[in-house]
């Protein structure tokens, strides 16, 4: 059976979603609260875990996929280390330290560029699990970048907005080059 207004089937299959790269104005979109974690959400973040593992990334932002909602799910294991998902609903910082952090940033939807970002070095943060529950969570080195990055992306923000107009619009044709070149999305 098939559920047309998502395009997506009943069956446990995963969907591989499509993730837009920039420019595209849905990047840009402030995405709203979700209601409650239900398995209609459930179903959508394993796919969009699928979909990260499928483009090679550590974290997704429903955003990224075309749906303006506050979900974000990442896997920091490393390459051989068993799969760890980690879904965020409605995730917020509720504090972020004094010190700073330069990191090393790259984004599914700003294929193949790199840029250093500074943030906080160590935030916290609250959210709803895979399962509703609220959780609280302290959060360091990559899982605190990738939060911080992640959380942008609801917020219509992507890491190449922390940087120069310059290296901004310089990243942009590049994409866009690449685009004609028929290399990207
Ligand atoms: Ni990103």
């Amino acid at each position: 059976m098939l559920d047309l207004g998502r395009g997506r089937s009943y069956l446990t299959v995963m969907t591989i979603l499509t993730i837009l790269t920039a420019p595209d104005p849905r990047l840009k979109l402030k995405a709203a609260p979700v209601d409650g974690v239900d398995d209609d959400l459930r179903r959508f973040m394993d796919d969009m875990v699928e979909t990260m593992y499928a483009a090679k990334g550590i974290g997704l932002a429903a955003t990224q996929v075309g749906v303006a909602r506050r979900v974000v799910v990442m896997d920091l294991a490393d390459k051989g280390e068993t799969p760890a998902p980690q879904y965020f609903v409605n995730p917020e910082i509720t504090w972020s330290s004094p010190e700073m952090e330069v990191f090393n940033e790259g984004c599914l939807s700003v294929p193949d560029q790199y840029d250093d970002v500074e943030r906080p070095a160590r935030i916290r943060a609250r959210y709803l699990n895979y399962h509703g529950a609220e959780q609280t969570i302290e959060a360091d080195e990559l899982l605190a970048d990738c939060l911080q990055h992640e959380i942008d992306h609801l917020n219509g923000v992507l890491f190449i907005d922390h940087l120069s107009r310059l290296r901004r619009s310089m990243i942009l044709k590049k994409l866009e080059k690449a685009r004609r070149l028929g290399q990207t999305g």
